[in-house]
């Protein structure tokens, strides 16, 4: 035997055409049900139509990106770009390699179409023998005609794409999100190359080359997503009622995270469950951080033990099936019951959190939330005497000249949230931090205080000593809603939230 025939032999290729007969045939009708998705589709469909509105004449091209190696032939679970994600609806899963093209219309629409690999038939290679896409192997996709009843918008087969792309080069301006898909932006570069947008002009006048256009138009996409729609802000109480599930499940979990030994994993673990069970899975690598290591602000490795007289700093947040995703911190005492020191941090970082919440209020600017909250993290630095001799509350907050506080809480208080744990990434700083707070909005509020182990500026008692505390916020017509509220926040109410989860009463 070759050894080609061998390869094919034992990845079970057909040896003749009386298997491939045999196996396409007698299987029972397919279900016409539509997905849950479905229910996203008329605002994707409004999400289009202002993109359409935004760039008349052009043809506009968002992949979705492919399938990525994990290693070997084992490929990571896709996850769509979110771009993608919110013009079509369709979330997790779904679909590799697809691109959605607005094309142009000549009154200045466009219509909507979606290039993607539909099912193939029973009667094909693809369906028993392809262990990438084959329905064998990884189940089954829509066809054209389920993706078009689905998502109201036109399907054409992904091997059309390249046709479809290359149509009226040199007259039709062309766009790409560059990171939906690496590959297909270099093919569309080499084509684009000499044929469109050299010499056109933004409004200052100056000549924009190809990747400062398509820089426009990812930058357009991520500040729609500013304010969310109804049915966004729908996805995220789901995501963040899971989230809540998935608190509870972890406080529940702690004695036999102790008992069990290598506790910070068996946080993530009881999160991630209840991620995946309630939702699509978690929105971000859980930070799971027990003790000092929640001095270390991204700490996803979360290999450590817990000990009883720990903190738990635990940020996480469940991702729904439409990708929206929840982003909550809750920092628990281990044993039920703070020290007098871990008491004090806490406390002081929740009256930075109430500072900064009670600035998310429509007209407000979005740096307001950080500058309420990061002067009580301030005063209470100062009142406890760990800023520099001589200065002041009023000159750490200074931006030039102090900062001095910055060495305990050295991040933000807030990012916007949705789709991307950090979302709207491509808003200008004055589209960000210097923009007014719109109803609609969602954002975290998320101050902390950290005290390094190693850290000798401060007395021992507070070494080691992390606490964060973060909620997610929707801003309304007069204020904000608190979407976490479910989740305890006072350190008096932590405390009973763990003694209820074990059937104990709170202590006084
Ligand atoms: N929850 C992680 C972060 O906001 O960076
Ligand atoms: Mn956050």
């Amino acid at each position: 035997m070759s050894e080609e025939q061998h390869k094919a032999d034992h990845r079970g290729r057909p040896s003749n055409d009386e298997f491939r007969a045999f196996i396409a045939a007698s299987w029972a009708p397919r279900s016409t049900d539509k997905p849950a998705q479905a229910l996203a589709a008329p605002y994707a469909a409004l999400r289009r139509a202002a993109a359409s509105a935004a760039f008349p004449g052009e043809r506009l091209v968002i992949p979705a990106g492919g399938l990525k190696v994990r290693s070997n032939d084992c490929d990571y679970v896709f996850r769509p770009h979110s771009a993608f994600a919110h013009l079509t609806g369709l979330g997790s899963d779904r679909e590799p390699d697809a691109v959605l093209v607005l094309e142009p219309r000549q009154d200045g629409s466009h219509e909507s179409i979606l290039y993607f690999r539909p099912l193939a038939g029973r009667d094909t290679e693809e369906f028993f023998g392809d262990s990438r896409y084959g329905e064998f192997w990884v189940g089954a996709r829509p066809g054209l005609a389920d993706i078009e009843d689905e998502l109201a918008l036109s399907a054409r087969h992904i091997d059309e794409l390249a046709e479809g792309m290359g149509k009226d080069v040199g007259s039709t301006g062309i766009r790409i999100v560059r990171d939906g898909d690496r590959d297909l932006t270099a093919a569309l570069d080499a084509v684009r190359d000499g044929a469109t947008a050299t010499g056109e002009t933004d409004e200052a006048g100056q000549t924009q080359t190809i990747r400062d256009r398509d820089d426009e138009l990812a930058h357009f996409l991520s500040t729609m997503r500013l304010v969310k729609d109804e049915w966004e802000i729908a996805q995220m109480r789901d995501a963040i009622r899971a989230t809540a599930t998935g608190f509870d499940a972890v406080i529940a979990g702690l004695p036999q995270a102790l008992a069990h030994g290598r506790g910070e994993r068996w946080v993530e673990g009881i999160f991630g469950l209840h991620a995946r069970h309630q939702g699509n899975g978690v929105g971000y690598d859980s930070i799971c951080a027990s003790g000092d290591h929640a001095n270390t602000l991204h700490w996803i490795k979360n290999t450590g033990d817990i000990a009883s007289g720990d903190l738990l700093l635990l940020d996480a947040g469940v991702e729904v099936d439409s990708l929206f995703t929840a982003d909550v911190t809750r920092t628990l005492p281990v044993s039920g019951r703070f020290t007098e020191a871990q008491r004090k941090v806490y406390d002081a970082v929740y009256a930075a959190q109430e500072a900064g919440i009670a600035a998310v209020k429509p007209g407000a600017k979005f740096s307001d939330i950080h500058d309420a909250a990061i002067r009580v993290i301030a005063e209470h630095l100062h009142a406890w005497g760990l800023l520099p001799e001589g200065v002041d509350v009023e000159t750490t907050l200074d931006k030039d000249n102090g900062n001095y506080h910055r060495r305990w809480m050295v991040h933000g208080t807030s990012h916007h949230l949705g789709l991307d744990v950090h979302d709207c990434a491509l808003a200008l700083r004055e589209e960000y931090m210097g923009s007014e707070l719109k109803p609609g909005m969602i954002l975290t509020v998320e101050p902390g205080l950290y005290f390094k182990a190693d850290d000798l500026l401060v007395p021992e008692e507070l070494r080691g000593i992390g606490v964060r505390i973060e909620d997610d916020m929707l801003v309304t017509v007069d204020g904000c809603e608190n979407l976490s509220a479910a989740m305890p926040r006072t350190s008096t109410d932590v405390e009973s939230w763990i003694a209820n989860s074990r059937g104990l009463t709170a202590m006084p």
